[in-house]
């Protein structure tokens, strides 16, 4: 039988950590960016690295684990195109790198990853990104955006992307990924391939969130649920909550 235990006050179960009530909510994502940001550190492993570039920062879930995990003098630039469903996430982590005493480590800005204004070539050690690539869901813009990935990246350089993958952590909850277009590590292989990577190499983090009835729809709701969806699933949602994705990690070298 699988025992769950409490750690920083959070329950976790395995590899699950549960966010049963509305207090766990924050203190459950802070823990699974943390833990995210820590796999992909030991992506990177003893790799050269003076600049490391993440594209689609959003407000900074997982620059700031990454950056407390990195050494003092490595710089980040930090881009995001910062608009539509996220306008004002540029701006949220600007202040969430202040509180933390963090702005003078990383360069943050406006732009769109398909066109990285400001950044010489072949000067970047290291592109991350976590939740970009699903929002490039056509060839012609993930293949843009990896043109640029590529102009920027030194030779020899390093890209890991993190994706939720589109296959449900948990079956009941096949419902929730189906809006999700997500690449598979087979697509991506083949298109980073064409866009001249190569070592590939496919990891799961294999972390969950276990979400109760309130948080469960909160989530949803951020990721653009209807009403209508929310009341035709509202008994399941009650009985089993949502489990998030794993992820899957894509890492390859210019
Ligand atoms: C789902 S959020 C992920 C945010 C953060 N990386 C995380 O892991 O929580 C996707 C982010 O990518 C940004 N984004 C989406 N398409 C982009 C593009 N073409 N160029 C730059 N940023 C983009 C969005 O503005 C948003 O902040």
């Amino acid at each position: 039988m699988r025992r769950s235990l409490k750690t920083g006050g959070l329950e976790v179960s395995g590899k699950k950590i549960i966010a049963g009530n509305p207090s766990d909510l924050s203190k459950a994502w802070t823990r699974y960016y943390d833990l995210l940001a820590a796999h992909f550190i030991e992506r990177i492993g003893r790799r050269r690295l003076r600049v490391i570039l993440e594209a689609g920062c959003g407000k900074g879930q997982l620059t700031i684990p990454l950056l407390r995990r990195l050494p003092r003098e490595v710089k980040m630039i930090a881009i995001d195109s910062s608009k539509g469903p996220y306008a004002g996430w540029l701006k949220e982590l600007s202040q969430e790198l202040r509180t933390a005493g963090l702005e003078k480590r990383v360069r943050s800005f406006r732009s769109e990853a398909r066109r990285i204004r400001g950044i010489e070539a072949e000067s970047v050690d290291i592109i991350v990104s976590n939740e970009l690539l699903c929002d490039l869901p056509y060839d012609s813009q993930l293949e843009k955006a990896l043109t640029e990935f590529y102009r920027i990246l030194r030779p020899g350089g390093f890209m890991i992307h993190g994706e939720w993958s589109s296959s449900p952590a948990a079956e009941p909850q096949a419902f929730l990924v189906k809006h999700w277009p997500s690449w598979t590590p087979d697509q991506l292989f083949s298109i980073m391939r064409k866009n001249g990577f190569h070592d590939f190499q496919v990891t799961y983090f294999e972390r969950t969130i276990h979400f109760g009835y309130e948080n469960a729809l909160k989530e949803l709701q951020t990721w653009g649920a209807t009403e209508k969806f929310l009341r035709r699933n509202d008994t399941v949602l009650k009985r089993e909550g949502i489990e998030l994705p794993y992820e899957h990690i894509m890492q390859c070298e210019k």
